[in-house]
């Protein structure tokens, strides 16, 4: 169960069935998918993105979780924040690694806004305040933006590395903050 978390303007909570409208006007668009895969490809039907949020609220775990963001003053969604095993580097079909990745994926619209840090920063809260010692995000070499999030949640970057994905990245590891004595 991807457990809801709530920021200042945000709110983060399982995707729904009625969200497939919003997944396909999100994941349809080249603007978001262009960095995404080693091939990236925009999703080309309803029943794909019905098939997405299907797999979106598939996975059940305890502190993993595939949030919808929505802005809390009229619900609206502006994007996905994921935090799950990455998929280690090797022989396709790709298998899970040991380590736990954060990820986001906003709407055009909403850019600019900080949303995405604000949503990712409450996510990777979660994961500290559950146990998790560390936590990675990889990027597309060109994909800046993602990469500023990543500056911005106080992540470091590791420099480029082909350990995940089966795909040159810049890796950025967020560790768990040590407790204040
Ligand atoms: C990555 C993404 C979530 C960032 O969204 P956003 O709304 O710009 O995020 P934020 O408002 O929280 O700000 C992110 C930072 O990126 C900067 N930024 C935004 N667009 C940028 C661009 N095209 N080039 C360089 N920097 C950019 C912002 O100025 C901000 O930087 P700051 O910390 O110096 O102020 C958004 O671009 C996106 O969804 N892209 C498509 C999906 C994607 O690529 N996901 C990541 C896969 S690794």
């Amino acid at each position: 169960m991807t457990e809801p978390l709530t920021t200042d303007r945000l709110a983060l909570r399982p995707w729904q069935d009625s969200d497939v409208d919003f997944a396909y006007d999100l994941y349809s668009r080249w603007l978001v998918q262009r960095f995404i895969g080693t091939e990236p490809v925009v999703m080309a039907s309803r029943s794909e993105a019905e098939e997405r949020v299907r797999r979106f609220q598939d996975l059940q775990h305890p502190v993993h979780g595939i949030w919808a963001v929505t802005r809390k003053d009229d619900g609206t969604p502006v994007g996905t924040v994921l935090l799950k095993p990455i998929p280690a580097s090797g022989e396709e079909p790709l298998q899970p690694s040991a380590d736990i990745e954060i990820g986001w994926h906003f709407h055009p619209d909403h850019w600019g806004n900080g949303y995405a840090s604000e949503a990712a920063g409450a996510v990777l809260s979660h994961a500290f305040a559950s146990g998790l010692e560390k936590v990675v995000a990889v990027t597309n070499p060109a994909n800046e933006a993602s990469q500023s999030v990543c500056r911005r949640l106080g992540m470091e970057h590791l420099g480029t590395s082909k350990k995940y994905y089966n795909d040159q990245c810049e890796l950025f590891v967020g560790s768990k903050p040590a407790l204040e004595s």
